[in-house]
């Protein structure tokens, strides 16, 4: 039987790009380990976060390998997308991500031949799940990047009577009503892990108790603080947090894409220089990232 108890904060780590955009691997486990010391207890690598959809399979092996070594050393838990490439290639990646010793794969669903069905999803995902029998699988629900939106209550409800090693999902959506759905699903037999940094004290108000949000490359003390106040019954403190924390991600989103300004951010407030974004990602302007660290001197953060 395979078991996945991990739970709690995962940082869907950036991939750090050389000025030739090759991997640099050097900087991962300084990275590991701030985030180790921060509260951060799981890596996810190649997310969209990583640009993971950007990598060929053979950079995508030797960035995993370079990050299992990383986590060797600080105890985190590792999570690994291989999705975002033709199905031989998603397989593959499982497959290895097995057998280096992975702790879990998430996998995004097929991006061309999309499904449309629960049972096409389940499909897709069934032969995942047997490249790597012995590996905890998850689910990446993100339709608005992905374009695929199947309702995850209805397949968490499903799932489990066909790939016996499915364990959770990866919830990006906003819509906190089905994700929460989702989560009362056979009495929160699946772990799911919330997407969402706007929306971390509302889900864990209402029961949520993991989150994979960029922002915890950057500011993970927020995430931290507002599960912290939620335990103690403090929703006042929670909401405060939540507030600040949903400001500074408008401040830094407001100049571009998701990942080069969270990426832009990571390199202002984290000890880690994390680089700038590939093709087809446009990078911000250097009067972009001039303007976006102005209006995060307001915060007190740098
Ligand atoms: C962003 O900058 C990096 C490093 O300077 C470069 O390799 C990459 O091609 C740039 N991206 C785009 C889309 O121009």
């Amino acid at each position: 039987m395979v078991s996945f108890t991990f739970r709690g904060f995962c940082a869907p780590v950036f991939t750090i790009f050389n000025k030739d955009q090759s991997v640099n691997t050097k900087l991962i486990p300084e990275y590991a380990k701030y985030l180790a010391q921060n509260g951060v207890h799981g890596v996810l690598v190649h997310g969209s976060s990583s640009e993971g959809m950007c990598m060929s399979a053979v950079e995508r092996k030797a960035s995993l390998e370079a990050w299992l070594k990383a986590v060797k050393t600080t105890k985190q838990h590792l999570m690994v997308q291989v999705g975002g490439c033709p199905l031989p290639d998603v397989l593959d990646l499982a497959k290895h991500a097995e057998k280096v010793g992975a702790d879990s794969i998430l996998c995004l669903p097929e991006l061309y031949f999309k499904p449309s069905t629960v049972k096409e999803l389940i499909n897709y995902l069934k032969l995942v799940g047997e490249a790597a029998p012995n590996t905890p699988l998850l689910y990446y629900h993100i339709p608005r990047w992905s374009g695929v939106n199947i309702n995850m209550e209805q397949f968490l409800n499903q799932v489990g009577e066909v790939i016996p090693n499915f364990k959770g999902i990866k919830y990006s959506s906003n819509d906190l009503d089905a994700g929460l759905a989702a989560l009362r699903v056979k009495n929160r037999k699946y772990a799911v892990f919330l997407g969402a940094n706007t929306l971390i004290a509302p889900a864990f108000a209402m029961g949520f108790d993991s989150t994979i949000g960029t922002s915890l490359n950057m500011l993970p003390q927020y995430s931290v603080a507002i599960a912290k106040a939620i335990k103690e019954n403090n929703l006042n403190e929670a909401t405060k947090i939540q507030e600040e924390l949903s400001a500074i991600i408008d401040v830094i989103t407001k100049n571009g894409h998701w990942v080069p300004t969270m990426k832009a951010a990571a390199t202002l407030l984290s000890p880690i220089d994390v680089g700038k974004t590939r093709p087809p990602l446009a990078n911000l302007t250097d009067d972009q990232v001039t303007e976006m660290k102005e209006s995060l001197k307001r915060f007190s953060l740098l």
